[in-house]
């Protein structure tokens, strides 16, 4: 949620810094601060507000050759200047920027309060640059002692970096729970809490684990647990580039990543499909026919739109595979202790691998012995680290907040879960073979989609006036129509409301008027004639319909029609829900909105 940039090296560390900081902004927003160390000083500049507003205040040069800096979502205090991170101690030695939650914060705030220490903002890291200081204080050997004694006394998650200034050769670095990694330079190491903000720099990192410290210096790296024993970790080279994090000459993030969905299909297809058999291959899975038929039942837990793409997995399995499928959000699965049952395979949804949410379910299926796998985006992320197993997504770096590309493979991912599942129970070769072909279309089609971008727009601009919207589907269409109006709240802040269609005359049908436009969701299925009616009863009480369809429509029936190309039955609600991404865009652009970085949302959620 909240990027970290730390810099030791020979260059001046507040641009390398202020420019890692840009590529972090995606993750959360809310406020920036740096931190340096300058002739025996820690120089601190906090901005509230974006890193642009960061960017203004640092008008004086303050050559260094290392700092720590930190872009914010607030969970603890109001997003300002003063809460912003780096955080120091009473004697302003020590800086510290953190991301993650100190549960026991208060209880360490009200001990520093007794003990006369005088904390100036309301966070919960504060608290951690004190206790450093304490340790330091105390006689602790080295700063990764003091740093080690610190984390011993709080509970909660961090990534962190740590700076003493007098110490400006070093950092330490630690990591529970929040993601901290290593970049390794030549002569300069770089330390972020995301790749994005390394790979301008160097592709070869060092992930590390939970539990785990770093003691950082131009030159090297030192990596131990929080019970001082040493760790060695090879660096890994990464496979994004720089330019995965550029525009490349689009007005924004968004737009980026659904355009390169066809290619981005193509690459989680890639070797996947086999014709012979009418089957796939996904050999994370680690899963044998054998082990594939043992399974009974498949539930899918993602939060947000990885939740929405698990219902579109879900009902993909049954279709396809005949075996009960559904899916909850991970947020409630994880509280409500769930009955885990050895004969369900449980399929744990994640763009960023870092929802903590999600990693926590995976956590309690675990501990009660439940089978599960990963659906993961990011390699090497603690979802993905944690099931062990699992189907990678290969969509790319996704930086919109707003998910397409990533959620569009998660469903790919999952058509080709249940024809696997299928193929080894009763699914016919014919059957497969139909959605091996229709699985290959795909791109083509996500493209025919793009390219009616002008006229999707066009509908967007009719509708752009409305304040409220519902979003109507059933069955197939049902989790497209909950991601449609998911997209448009999250990117337009219009009220979007998704209803099964048939729910609509049990109590929602009183909000239809002149000024609810609703857009129906409509497969061209054997359910079409159902949703044919559902028109009909919205047009009869003056509501304005959007159709969202690859049938035949009866002329005049719809308002606004968005079609898409027909393919196989099954898989058409990946098609649709590209067109929905493109409704929603649209209308948040109409609206000016910042498509790429809407209000209080973050890009990856690892707080509860
Ligand atoms: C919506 C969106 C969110 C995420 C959700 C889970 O566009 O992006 O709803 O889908 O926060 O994030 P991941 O997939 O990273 O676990």
């Amino acid at each position: 949620m909240c990027g970290i940039v730390g810099y030791v090296g020979t260059r001046d560390a507040i641009p390398v810094l202020v420019e890692g900081l840009h590529r972090l902004e995606y993750r959360g927003y809310d406020s920036a601060g740096v931190a340096v160390v300058r002739r025996g000083k820690v120089v601190v500049t906090k901005a509230a507000g974006r890193v642009q507003e960061l960017r203004d205040r640092l008008t004086k040069p303050t050559p260094s050759t290392i700092g720590i800096a930190h872009t914010r979502w607030a969970t603890h205090g109001e997003p300002s200047d003063r809460n912003a991170h780096p955080h120091l101690d009473a004697e302003g030695r020590i800086a510290v920027v953190h991301n993650g939650i100190i549960e026991n914060a208060k209880q360490l705030r009200a001990r520093l309060g007794a003990a006369g220490v005088e904390l100036v903002s309301e966070t919960d890291t504060e608290a951690i640059a004190h206790l450093i200081a304490a340790e330091l204080a105390a006689g602790a050997g080295s700063l990764e002692d003091a740093v080690r004694a610190a984390l011993r006394q709080v509970e909660g998650t961090y990534g962190l970096v740590v700076l003493d200034r007098t110490r400006p050769d070093e950092l330490v670095v630690a990591r529970n729970g929040s993601p901290i990694v290593l970049g390794i330079g030549e002569g300069e190491m770089f330390v972020a809490s995301d790749v994005a903000a390394l790979v301008h720099h160097t592709q070869r990192v060092v992930f590390l684990d939970d539990g785990e410290l770093a003691t950082v210096r131009a030159g090297e790296y030192r990596t131990s647990t929080l019970e001082a024993r040493r760790t060695s970790k090879e660096p890994t080279t990464v496979d994004m580039v720089a330019d995965d994090y550029e525009l490349g000459g689009h007005p924004d993030f968004m737009r980026k990543e659904m355009a390169e969905q066809p290619e981005a299909v193509e690459r989680a297809l890639r070797g996947r499909l086999d014709e012979r058999f009418a089957t796939a291959h996904l050999g994370g899975l680690g899963l044998d026919a054998m082990a594939l038929r043992a399974v009974r039942r498949v539930k899918f837990l993602g939060c947000g739109s990885a939740y929405y793409a698990g219902q579109l997995g879900a009902n993909l399995v049954e279709e396809l595979a005949r075996i009960p499928a559904d899916a909850e959000p991970a947020s409630e699965f994880r509280y409500r202790n769930p009955v885990v049952d050895p004969d369900t395979l449980y399929v744990a949804i994640s763009q960023s691998g870092e929802t903590l949410d999600t990693l926590a379910a995976v956590q309690e299926l675990r501990r009660k012995g439940g089978r599960v796998i990963g659906a993961v985006n990011v390699v090497g992320s603690a979802v993905a680290r944690e099931c062990g197993s699992g189907v990678f997504l290969h969509a790319g770096p996704e930086v919109s907040v707003a998910s397409t590309k990533a959620m569009t493979n998660m469903t790919v991912s999952f058509a080709m879960l249940a024809l696997l599942l299928g193929r080894v129970r009763d699914l016919s070769a014919a059957s497969g073979q139909r959605i091996v072909a229709g699985l290959r279309a795909l791109p083509a089609r996500i493209e025919e989609v793009l390219g009616d971008d002008a006229a999707i727009r066009e509908v967007a601009k009719r509708h752009a006036g409305a304040k409220h919207m519902f979003f109507l589907g059933r069955v197939r269409g049902w989790p497209v129509a909950r991601e449609g109006a998911q997209k448009l709240k999250e990117i337009s802040y219009v009220h979007a409301e998704a209803y099964q269609s048939a729910e609509l005359k049990h109590g929602p049908l009183a909000l239809i008027d002149a000024d609810m436009p609703s857009v129906v969701v409509v497969p061209d299925d054997e359910l079409l004639s159902k949703n044919l009616g559902t028109i009909e009863q919205i047009k009869a009480r003056g509501g304005p319909v959007i159709a969202v369809t690859n049938a035949d429509l009866p002329e005049g029936l719809a308002d606004d029609v968005i079609r898409v190309s027909r393919g196989e039955p099954e898989l058409d609600p990946i098609v649709l829900t590209v067109a929905l991404q493109l409704l929603a865009y649209h209308l948040a652009v109409e609206l000016g909105r910042d498509v790429d970085k809407p209000r209080n949302l973050a890009k990856s959620v690892t707080v509860e």
